[in-house]
């Protein structure tokens, strides 16, 4: 048997043979919670705090990515998926919103930690209405199959953007 040529992503671990598209996911929203966790504890003027705003920031825009390429543009292409999709799209767009702001802003004052907490508000919002609403309505959309090839172009798509973003 030959061997597979597909490349692994040193970033991401590889999907299980039966694995979800909801199992990967949430294999991010947990990283995402950790750090913003971690990012909420952090002290100011140090490099720590800097650093895990940038792995939260990659995190979040390599996630959002995956998921809108491999979850979302599925999801819209059924009529029930519409609303939900778009307002899920939208609390995206939000959060990229303040992670931009987070970005000019210097990184040790009040108004800082004030977007910050923000932004950890959002996140962990965002993530608790996909895991408990849109996961549920979108298992009904997807077939058992195509949830598990949805799962492998995800880790692929998520390893490939953590790169890309790891080099700008
Ligand atoms: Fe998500
Ligand atoms: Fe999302």
């Amino acid at each position: 048997m030959r061997a597979s040529t597909v490349k692994k992503a040193p970033t991401t671990t590889p999907a299980r043979p039966t694995e979800s598209i909801f199992d990967a996911l949430r294999e991010s929203h947990e990283r995402q919670r950790a750090l913003c966790r971690q990012l909420l504890r952090s002290k100011p003027h140090t490099a720590d705090r800097l650093s895990i705003f940038t792995a939260l920031r990659i995190e979040l825009a390599a996630h959002a990515a995956a998921e809108e390429r491999h979850l979302y543009v599925p999801i819209l292409m059924d009529d029930r998926g519409l609303s939900p999709a778009r307002h899920a799209l939208h609390e995206h767009h939000q959060m990229d919103e303040l992670v931009e702001d987070l970005q000019v802003t210097d990184h040790s004052g009040a108004s800082w930690m004030a977007t910050a907490k923000q932004l950890s508000h959002k996140v962990h919002h965002h993530l608790r209405e996909e895991e408990k609403k849109f996961f549920q309505s979108s298992g009904k959309i997807l077939d058992d199959a195509l949830k598990m090839r949805l799962a492998k172009r995800y880790r692929r798509e998520h390893a490939r953007m953590v790169r890309s973003l790891q080099k700008a």
